[in-house]
């Protein structure tokens, strides 16, 4: 029997267990985590290590300096994450890992390392979509919260607008023809001098300060779904360039925001208008920038005038982590069949 043939039927068993635990590990950019997830929805173990201190002094995420830093990572923290759940591997039912979207050789290393681990121990590999991810991080947050809903992911790689019909399907409405919203924040941030990851930074920047400043006058895209954050990210590096040619002062925190602003506003009169179109009672948000202050803020006054019940996760399951991972893969696990160990990472995949 081939082991992709032995993997089906330890599934088939393992569909019929009233508790399944998942080891997770997630590796796509600069966290490395590795989690233990009951049933997609209890976390029994989330350690991660963010590299955010040694990528802050180049500015930004450098692809192979996370590479090596996620191989010095990964097997302490898959024995943390066993140790702090109380099990050992044999009590494990099925390995995880993200198999993208995500920087190629940071994904190869938790890859590699889940395909070794299913392999010795001979249990079936789940291979997860990073963007899956952020959306389920909500099933931990929220155990009531069941499918379907309308979600708006916002991270450093992603900007989409899902209708989630159930825990395996999923449609597209909108995304973004060029930069990520996260992505965005960060360029931002960086020409102003605020250090990486810029996106907290302008977020705290703009506290308390009523924008003045229009970036983008007209928006082309204001019928669709989508959006671009090219324009606006430009815009505001020119306006930056031309005061500091001038030797004008400049108004940082008014700069960051109007920025903010326009940013979100772009996407959240388009989300509520997918809700409305889509006839979605439940909103959820998902990502890094599902953090931000004010996105959290102008859509649970929007939601409450509306009817619309919102769910945004904890800060740390906005960003990136392995419990998530775990939850996907447990309704992946109960639908589809395992992955086999010639799989590659996939730097880009859609949902
Ligand atoms: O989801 P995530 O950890 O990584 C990806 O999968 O891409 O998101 C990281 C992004 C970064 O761009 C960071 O600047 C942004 O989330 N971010 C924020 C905030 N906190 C994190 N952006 C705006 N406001 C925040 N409070
Ligand atoms: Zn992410």
């Amino acid at each position: 029997m081939t082991y992709l043939e032995r993997m089906k039927e330890k599934i088939e068993k393992i569909r019929k267990q009233e508790i399944v635990r998942i080891l997770a590990i997630e590796s796509s950019c600069d966290e490395t985590s590795v989690a233990v997830v009951v049933n997609g929805r209890k976390v029994l173990s989330n350690i991660i290590s963010s590299q955010i201190e040694i990528h802050r002094h180049f500015g930004g995420v450098v692809p192979e300096v996370a590479s090596r830093n996620h191989i010095l990572n990964i097997i302490p923290l898959v024995e943390q994450a066993l140790t702090s759940a109380k099990l050992t591997f044999d009590e494990i039912d099925a390995i995880a890992v993200t198999q993208g979207a995500g920087l190629v050789g940071a994904l190869l290393v938790g890859l590699t390392t889940a395909k070794a681990l299913s392999y010795a121990l001979d249990k079936p590999l789940i291979a997860v979509n990073h963007i899956k991810g952020h959306i389920a991080a909500n099933y931990i947050a929220f155990p009531e919260l069941t499918p379907p809903f309308m979600c708006l992911i916002t991270s450093g790689g992603h900007t989409a607008i899902v209708n989630v019909d159930d825990y395996n399907h999923f449609k597209l409405i909108g995304t973004t023809q060029d930069d990520a919203i996260g992505e965005a924040y960060d360029k931002v941030a960086r020409v102003l001098g605020l250090e990486y990851p810029g996106g907290v930074k302008v977020d705290k920047m703009s506290q308390g300060v009523e924008p003045k400043i229009h970036f983008v006058h007209n928006d082309t895209l204001s019928k669709s779904y989508n959006v671009s954050y090219s324009g606006l990210k430009t815009a505001v590096i020119n306006y930056v360039h031309k005061l500091l040619q001038n030797g004008e002062e400049l108004d940082v925190p008014q700069i960051c925001a109007s920025f903010q602003h326009e940013a979100v506003d772009m996407l959240t009169q388009k989300v509520l208008r997918a809700c409305k179109e889509y006839k979605q009672d439940k909103l959820v948000l998902a990502g890094g920038v599902a953090a931000n202050s004010y996105l959290r803020s102008s859509l649970t006054e929007k939601c409450k005038e509306l009817g619309i019940k919102l769910y945004f996760p904890p800060i740390e399951f906005c960003t990136d982590n392995a419990a998530m991972i775990g939850s996907v893969a447990y309704y992946q696990l109960l639908k589809e069949e395992p992955a086999d160990l010639n799989i590659s990472a996939l730097p880009t995949i859609e949902l």
